[in-house]
């Protein structure tokens, strides 16, 4: 990490370019978290702060649907390095403001195996144990080895290790009982260095065959690039926080009564459960493509929605409602957001 302990606080910050969604506003204030020698310094002002106090880092899973009348800390602390390793495994330390994506980079140069599945998702790494970030048949618990955190109550660090994070689909306690009370300062991955491919999620074996490359994690990476590439759009070029829903979970029961009527509706089995694919619910009502002002359905992609340009967070929210109440009506399902709707008033 940096050696530099003074923070400045900015008052009446853009948001616009802390939120992958583009959405205008201010936030009251906003410290960048860029070491460590700043955490009791961060600590003391945020348990004196009187009003709301969000962490980002990316800002890429948010919306905000107004102005931020509180604190904002973006964290932005740096630090990549192998803690340990044997002949199988290395287990690599990531401080939470790394890039997601560079450290996926790190990896694959090192020829640690475990998240090439998981590359290109925007953000940084302190979040991505927050909603147990997944993709290509992948999700980050299958790697994950320990984090550290600081509680913003107390004040006291402390590990947490696999079991204790209560990793499932887009969920982890972070999201449950400790949401909110958590500062992740860092994360351990136990990575493979005789790497197992995860292929079976999509068209990527078929891409790495159409690229004419050997099978590795190099490739599979370079094949998920493409895949994503091809139907997520760039968050430079519009503004987007990923899939805005989850894909919901059923019971058998209610899989088969939503099969007899919709017989290609693309669902996984999970332990027991019926992942159903959102985005085809959503593209099945109407919505792909559509646009209403600058809030949007991307094209390739219902899942996911979109600024163009001005939308407002409150005008993303409204076109979420309406998708959901009528996905609600077509099939009787109830979509939940994916993405954390902030509002700084509630
Ligand atoms: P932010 O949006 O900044 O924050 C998200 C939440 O985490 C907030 O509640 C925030 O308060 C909290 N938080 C952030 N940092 C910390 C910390 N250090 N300690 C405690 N709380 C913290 N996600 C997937 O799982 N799979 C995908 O394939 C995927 N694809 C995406 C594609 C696009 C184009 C986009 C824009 C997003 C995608 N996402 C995907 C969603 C997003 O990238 C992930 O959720 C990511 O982990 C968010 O990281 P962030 O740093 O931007 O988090
Ligand atoms: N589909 C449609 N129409 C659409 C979108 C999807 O018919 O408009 C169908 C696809 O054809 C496919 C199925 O739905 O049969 C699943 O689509 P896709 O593979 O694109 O994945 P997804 O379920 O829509 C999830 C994650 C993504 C992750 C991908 C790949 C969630 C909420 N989303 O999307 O994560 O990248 O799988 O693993 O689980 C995110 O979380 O932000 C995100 C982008």
């Amino acid at each position: 990490m940096q050696k530099n302990s003074a923070i400045s606080i900015e008052s009446n910050a853009d948001l616009k370019p802390i939120n992958t969604f583009g959405i205008q506003g201010k936030s009251k204030y906003l410290i960048h978290f860029t070491s460590e020698e700043q955490l009791p310094q961060i600590l003391r002002y945020v348990s004196n702060f009187k009003g709301k106090v969000l962490f980002t880092g990316g800002g890429s899973n948010i919306l905000f649907t107004g102005n931020w009348d509180g604190l904002i800390v973006k964290i932005a602390t740096k630090g990549i390095e192998v803690l340990e390793e044997d002949e199988d495994y290395v287990y690599v330390k990531a401080e939470a403001g790394e890039v997601w994506d560079d450290l996926v980079n790190y990896c694959i140069s090192g020829g640690y195996g475990g998240i090439e599945n998981l590359s290109l998702i925007p953000g940084t790494v302190g979040s991505s144990p927050i909603q147990n970030i997944g993709a290509y048949g992948v999700e980050l618990k299958d790697v994950f080895y320990m984090l550290e955190a600081v509680s913003l109550r107390t004040g006291e660090i402390r590990e947490f290790y696999k079991e204790e994070c209560l990793f499932d689909y887009r969920y982890s306690i972070f999201k449950g009982v400790y949401k909110g009370v958590y500062l992740i300062l860092s994360v351990i991955l136990k990575l493979s260095k005789k790497p197992l491919l995860s292929l079976s999620y999509g068209a990527v074996e078929q891409e790495i065959n159409r690229l004419d490359l050997p099978l590795n994690i190099a490739s599979v990476s370079q094949a998920i690039i493409n895949i994503r590439r091809s139907k997520l759009p760039d968050p430079l070029e519009i503004g987007n926080a990923g899939s805005f829903f989850k894909n919901p979970l059923v019971s058998k029961d209610v899989f088969k009564a939503i099969k007899q009527k919709h017989g290609d509706i693309p669902y996984f089995i999970t332990d027991e459960e019926y992942k159903l694919a959102a985005g085809w619910m959503i593209e099945k009502c109407g919505w792909k493509g559509y646009r209403e002002g600058d809030a949007g359905v991307h094209e390739k992609q219902a899942l996911v929605l979109v600024n163009y340009g001005t939308a407002s967070g409150k005008q993303i929210k409204d076109l979420a409602e309406k998708i959901s109440d009528s996905v609600y009506d077509h099939f009787g399902i109830r979509l939940e957001p994916e993405v954390n709707i902030l509002s700084s008033e509630e």
